[in-house]
């Protein structure tokens, strides 16, 4: 319960750094209330000063952690950084996650994998299906252990001391309001049923949670154990139903034996597992920060910037990391750097690994994580729209290519105010071959997969013949941008750019569309292209962090 270490726990440390527990207080607040609050929202939710509030935020807007739009505080893509580092550090999810999708496609059910997180479990995957109903948490929901599946597993390996501490916390918490993704408690159950649960868990090697969260929501678990590590659990995988498609002993007489067999292939890949290849390792993560402090003055909290920075020191291959390793990733000075750990320390972010090193603790994944883990590429782009809009007066729009590759699809778009723009509401189609949108799109394209046959004329100057766009299409390609001049409609003339994925292929397209009496082929080319790639790039760059261990839907 973060809120109540902070509010509660007596002993801050002397060196810890103020500014860096009241950034993170602002960043948890803002996670629980679902990503959004109000400035004046986030003074009563953290008890702090509206003029502290207000230089917190624009700190954390200056990093892009959080957007601000008027009044609101918004949690921002990038903020994800901070949990990757932690998942990436963990290294499970990038060794696991394709066993946890594929045995959620085989019994078209939920299947997430779920870590320990003190007597909580927390979410480090989630395989969700669509369907209407289905409740299913997200990547850095918090659970209390009692009300799950993997909580008996995880409680097999409880010391007394962590133990003793859940029952605190049930006493302290009857009704679960330090886990906002949780509904309340309603009937109180004893500590006793739990702990035949978990005694039972330690007998079976599963376990089961009928309905303990909500009526209807039921699943089964079962320990990953990790080989390189004693055999101690790694995380639990579960498969998630509702009590409509499956009972709780339904679950267990049907899909635990393929749930089984799925964890044995997870085993199979720990053990094989190559050391994790070490991320390059970063320098210089908090260097930027004295120029910050130049422009924006009291406006940026320089502490708070520099701290979080040390968070995104640990990696893929940097779970552990040493105050040298810290102070060299980040450029900060070791007593900076240590004070940093410390404040982590005390808050749980950071534990002590070893004699002399540290790491992140699952908890990392409570700054911002789970409300953007389900964003998609329309809402990344929007508020990036919206600032080319502004900028070069004109509509910018995002579109993405339908399944069938003859057809583009607006998914998301920003307005200008002039009288006369061009207005295409979003889930409009239009035929890809005669749009800059398309055309970046189709290029893209293996020339096998395009479909160019049947291109009728819209303007006089459509482009119909398929050797003729073919041609265009490969030009396309190698500029980097389509221009379309009065081919789908007369007075329309766009241009369009690509934004592709982590893997380099192109997923969407984002073009600035305007009347063609307003900038001549060539003042578009001058003026208008550069601001559209420096907009796709702000895309790409929020979709890398948003999509590396979290789906991004694309449409
Ligand atoms: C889930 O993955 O959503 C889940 C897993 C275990 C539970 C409940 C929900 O006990």
């Amino acid at each position: 319960m973060p809120a109540k270490t902070i509010q509660d726990a007596p002993a801050v440390p002397a060196e810890a750094v103020t500014p860096l527990i009241r950034g993170v207080a602002v960043l948890w607040r803002l996670t629980e209330a679902g990503g959004t609050l109000s400035a004046s929202g986030l003074e009563k939710a953290t008890g702090l000063a509206r003029s502290t509030v207000d230089r917190i935020a624009s700190t954390l807007a200056r990093m892009g952690y959080v957007r601000l739009d008027g009044r609101d505080v918004l949690l921002a893509p990038r903020v994800m950084e901070l949990g990757n580092a932690y998942l990436a550090a963990l290294g499970l999810p990038a060794l696991l996650a394709a066993h946890a999708d594929a045995l959620a496609d085989e019994l078209d059910e939920s299947v997430s994998l779920a870590v320990g997180d003190r007597d909580g479990i927390r979410f480090i995957h989630q395989a969700t299906r669509r369907r209407a109903m289905s409740l299913s948490f997200r990547i850095g929901d918090l659970l209390p252990a009692e009300r799950t599946a993997p909580g008996p597993l995880f409680a097999t390996q409880w010391s007394d001391a962590e133990w003793q501490a859940w029952r605190a916390r049930r006493a302290a918490d009857p009704e679960d309001r330090g886990f906002p993704a949780v509904p309340p408690r309603e009937h109180m159950s004893s500590d006793t049923a739990f702990e035949r649960r978990a005694a039972r868990a330690r007998e079976d090697d599963w376990a089961l949670d009928d309905q303990l969260i909500e009526p209807g929501l039921v699943a089964v678990s079962v320990p990953v154990r990790d080989p390189r590590a004693g055999g101690r659990i790694a995380c639990v995988a579960s498969v998630v139903s509702h009590t409509s498609r499956h009972t709780a002993a339904d679950l267990r007489d049907t899909l635990l034996p393929r749930l089984r067999t799925a964890v044995a292939e997870m085993e199979r890949e720990l053990r094989g597992a190559p050391e994790p290849r070490r991320e390059a390792a970063p320098a210089g993560l908090a260097t930027w920060t004295g120029a910050s402090k130049q422009e924006l003055g009291r406006e940026f909290v320089e502490s708070l910037a520099r701290g979080l920075t040390v968070l995104t020191a640990f990696g893929e291959g940097r779970a552990e990391l040493t105050l040298t390793d810290v102070a060299q990733a980040t450029g900060l000075s070791r007593a900076t750097a240590r004070r940093a750990l410390i404040t982590y320390g005390h808050l749980g972010l950071v534990r002590p690994s070893g004699a002399r090193a540290f790491s992140l603790t699952p908890r990392v994944l409570s700054l911002g994580f789970p409300p953007l883990s389900r964003t998609s590429l329309a809402r990344i782009a929007t508020p990036h729209l919206a600032e080319l809009a502004d900028r070069v007066h004109e509509s910018a729009s995002l579109a993405v290519l339908t399944p069938s590759g003859e057809e583009i699809q607006y998914t998301a778009r920003a307005a200008t105010a002039r009288v006369m723009s061009v207005d295409i509401a979003v889930g409009t189609r239009l035929p890809a071959y005669a749009t800059s949108l398309g055309r970046v799109l189709l290029a893209d394209l293996p020339a096998g997969e395009r479909h160019l046959g049947g291109l009728s004329p819209l303007t006089p100057r459509t482009t119909t013949d398929p050797a003729t766009l073919t041609a265009v299409l490969e030009d396309v390609r190698t500029r980097g941008y389509a221009l379309v001049d009065e081919e789908l409609e007369e007075g329309l003339r766009s241009v369009a750019v690509p934004v592709r994925d982590r893997g380099g292929r192109v997923v969407a397209a984002v073009n600035v569309a305007m009347h063609a009496a307003r900038r001549s082929v060539e003042e578009c080319v001058r003026d208008v292209l550069p601001e559209l790639v420096e907009t796709a790039g702000r895309v790409e760059r929020d979709l890398r962090v948003a999509g590396r261990f979290a789906r991004v839907a694309m449409s």
